[in-house]
């Protein structure tokens, strides 16, 4: 079968006609009991709520453009953070194939991101000078799923957990994704239980704290890339979080990109010094070892 699952067309009009076990407007059988009689495409994709959800504040044509851009980011987000969890849940209970196929869809959904700062690279300066004084101090420093996504790939900080204080429940999901462990401290436990030489404080330890390289982690690393034959499945995983971390480093860049082109070096809404602040943001590493032994090979 191929083609969109909906069908071609026009939405239909709701039938007035006895229902019957075969749908009509996709021309396929109904073979799941209790899907909604009748469901439309805007009906399942809930295109009512997700589509009257951008409410300009300003006056500014580019307002949409700027609404847009954040919201779909965060749908990425939640996608990818579905994929991270599952992915780090199957690391954690051995089955590396399938964390291997998941692992290869964030590292895509990142590129998309990267790809879609093309689109917000459109908004020039004076454009966004005529929404920036309806934003106000709200800033995607305060996007709690990107903090999960850190968290998720390991760069924990107490101090980003904090500025989710004023709403209790994100400030409780934000607080539960820095102290669980990450993709790299499971990878990290997975080397361990074959028999890889990773050090106690790396297998059990107060996840809510940043990641510190090891010198004896490189070396369990280096086992693994110097006999790739021997380790096959690990040598792929260290690949994946190569991949996984590129993409992640091209969409800081051309996060900071954008901002410098748009803003050039005024000040966040966020508070923050800015192009400066996302520049620093540039030198983070999620997978040190997976670095830094390339040097020693
Ligand atoms: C013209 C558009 C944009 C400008 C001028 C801008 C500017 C900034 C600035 C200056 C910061 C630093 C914090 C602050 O002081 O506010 C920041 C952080 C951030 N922005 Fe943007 N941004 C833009 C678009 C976006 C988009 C489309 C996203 C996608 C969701 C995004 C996500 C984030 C995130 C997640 C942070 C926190 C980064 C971190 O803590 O490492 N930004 N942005």
């Amino acid at each position: 079968m191929s083609g969109c699952p909906f069908g071609h067309g026009a939405e239909p009009q709701p039938s007035t006609s006895p229902p019957d076990n075969h749908d009509h407007r996709t021309g396929h059988e109904e073979t799941v009991p209790g899907a909604p009689p009748g469901m439309t495409y805007t009906d399942y994709l809930k295109l009512d709520a997700i589509l009257t959800a951008q409410s300009p504040l300003s006056p500014d044509h580019n307002e949409m453009l700027f609404i847009i851009q954040h919201q779909t980011s965060e749908l990425w987000m939640k996608l990818m953070l579905h994929e991270l969890h599952a992915a780090i849940g199957h690391l954690r209970n051995d089955r590396l194939p399938p964390a291997f196929k998941i692992l290869a869809r964030v590292s895509r959904i990142m590129e998309q991101m990267v790809h879609a700062w093309d689109v917000l690279a459109t908004m020039t300066p004076p454009e966004y000078s005529a929404v920036r004084p309806y934003l106000a101090q709200s800033s995607g420093f305060q996007s709690w799923q990107y903090r999960c996504i850190e968290f998720a790939m390991g760069n924990k900080s107490a101090a980003m957990v904090r500025v989710h204080e004023h709403r209790p429940d994100l400030h409780d999901t934000v607080l539960a994704a820095q102290r669980a462990p990450s993709l790299y401290d499971e990878s990290l436990r997975l080397l361990g239980r074959r028999a890889l030489a990773v050090p106690a404080s790396h297998c059990e330890r107060d996840w809510r704290e940043p990641y510190r390289a090891s010198p004896e982690v490189e070396a369990a690393w280096l086992v693994v890339y110097r006999d790739p034959e021997a380790y096959w499945d690990l040598y792929q995983l260290g690949e994946e979080l190569a991949d996984l971390e590129d993409a992640f480093r091209l969409w800081r860049f051309r996060h900071l990109t954008t901002v410098e082109r748009v803003i050039g070096f005024k000040r966040g809404t966020g508070g923050t010094a800015g192009v400066g602040y996302l520049r620093r943001m540039l030198d983070t590493v999620l997978f040190p070892e997976i670095w830094s032994l390339r040097t020693r090979l």
